[in-house]
């Protein structure tokens, strides 16, 4: 039996094949490849979709992070809170940008814990970057709170959360900026890099439309040393239909998480929880195990795939040694490494996978 892979991105292409075809073909014969139509027909979907004022293509998800910080004003000497458990590319936005990390512990929900901002805090805190990890909403109205109280900027790193709400209001729009990513395997994802930015700010907006285009915002007029960090037409032009299907594919997320969350039933998983009022798009269906690793290697005898998100967190990764945290500084964040584990959450993925995933987790 074929082996369940965790992802399938060409389901995902064949899903609304002749309409991606339409697209990249019109786009090949258009003559025009970079900063056109197709973006700007993209940008103002994507800012619609949001209800944000603002949107901008960039290169990738990391790129609108390292923008979105530099934006904001945040560099040298700053400290940025964030919470310990989120991808590597979070906590590079900030340090690309010369600022520090200091890293929070999440919450049950995996998401920044916002008991916890308060003790973080230093004169040198500049920001807060939230991440909705996995594609669950963090719980926006306190780090709102917190951020004007100390009068602090607010990235959100919506990498995985596109379309994922708090009381009807889109992340990343809670904040100054909200990053996004469309890597492939995205909710959103297209078929290469890219990225994007939403902001109500003008002169963000303004701001990162100059620095994506080498500091540019007159033709060969240079005000500042940029990035070459551009949306490619083709690439705009695939989004626009993922996104004109992004509810549909979002629908069909909830169901997957549904039938596992009804369906799944041993002692040794725990199941994701969701906060209540939150939004949850599962991006991943992250379960956790105390015997993660040998539950892996039973699945995959099982012919399940899976995949750790993520295995070591970013203040013991090797190139933030500089950081000076050591095991045991994040408790929390480090056993949520040592014990999680997503399981196939794909659009595409049929019932029969889904039972077969089902009966070897229950019979684990
Ligand atoms: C939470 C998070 N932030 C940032 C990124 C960076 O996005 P990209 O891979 O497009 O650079 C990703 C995904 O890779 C991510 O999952």
């Amino acid at each position: 039996m074929e082996k369940i892979a965790t992802n399938r991105l060409d389901r995902g292409f064949y899903k609304y094949q002749a309409e991606f075809e339409e697209a990249a073909i019109r786009t090949l014969r258009s003559g025009w490849y970079i900063m056109g139509k197709e973006l700007e027909a993209f940008e103002q979907a994507f800012a619609a979709y949001n209800g944000s004022k603002y949107a901008l293509g960039v290169a990738n998800g990391l790129d609108a992070l390292v923008l979105a910080c530099r934006a904001v004003g945040i560099g040298e000497g700053d400290e940025v809170l964030v919470q310990g458990n989120t991808y590597i590319a979070t906590v590079m936005g900030i340090t690309r940008n010369g600022a520090k990390p200091v890293f929070v512990e999440p919450d049950q929900y995996h998401q920044i814990d916002v008991t916890k901002l308060e003790e973080a805090l230093t004169p040198k805190t500049k920001a807060v970057m939230v991440v909705h990890l996995y594609g669950h909403a963090a719980d926006m109205k306190p780090v709102v709170e917190f951020c004007k109280k100390h009068n602090l900027k607010l990235i959100e790193d919506c990498a995985q959360s596109h379309g994922s709400k708090v009381e009807g209001k889109m992340t990343g729009t809670f904040g100054d900026v909200g990053c996004f990513s469309f890597y492939p395997s995205k909710n959103l994802g297209c078929f290469g890099d890219g990225g994007a930015i939403v902001t109500d700010n003008e002169e963000i907006y303004n701001k990162i439309k100059m620095l994506r285009n080498y500091g540019s915002s007159k033709r060969y007029y240079f005000d500042e040393v940029g990035l070459n960090s551009r949306l490619d037409e083709i690439q705009a032009a695939l989004l626009s239909v993922r996104l004109s299907h992004l509810d549909e594919l979002t629908n069909e997320r909830y169901e997957i998480a549904d039938y596992y969350l009804k369906n799944i039933k041993n002692d040794k998983i725990d199941l994701p929880k969701t906060r209540e009022g939150a939004g949850n798009v599962y991006h991943q269906f992250v379960i956790r195990c105390k015997t993660r690793d040998d539950l892996i290697k039973y699945l995959d005898e099982k012919g399940v795939g899976t995949i750790i998100h993520y295995p070591v967190p970013p203040h013991l990764s090797a190139c933030y040694e500089n950081l000076g945290y050591k095991k045991g500084d994040l408790s929390i964040t480090e056993e949520l490494a040592d014990t999680v584990l997503s399981i196939p959450m794909y659009n595409g993925i049929t019932k029969e996978e889904q039972d077969r995933v089902i009966e070897a987790l229950n019979n684990y």
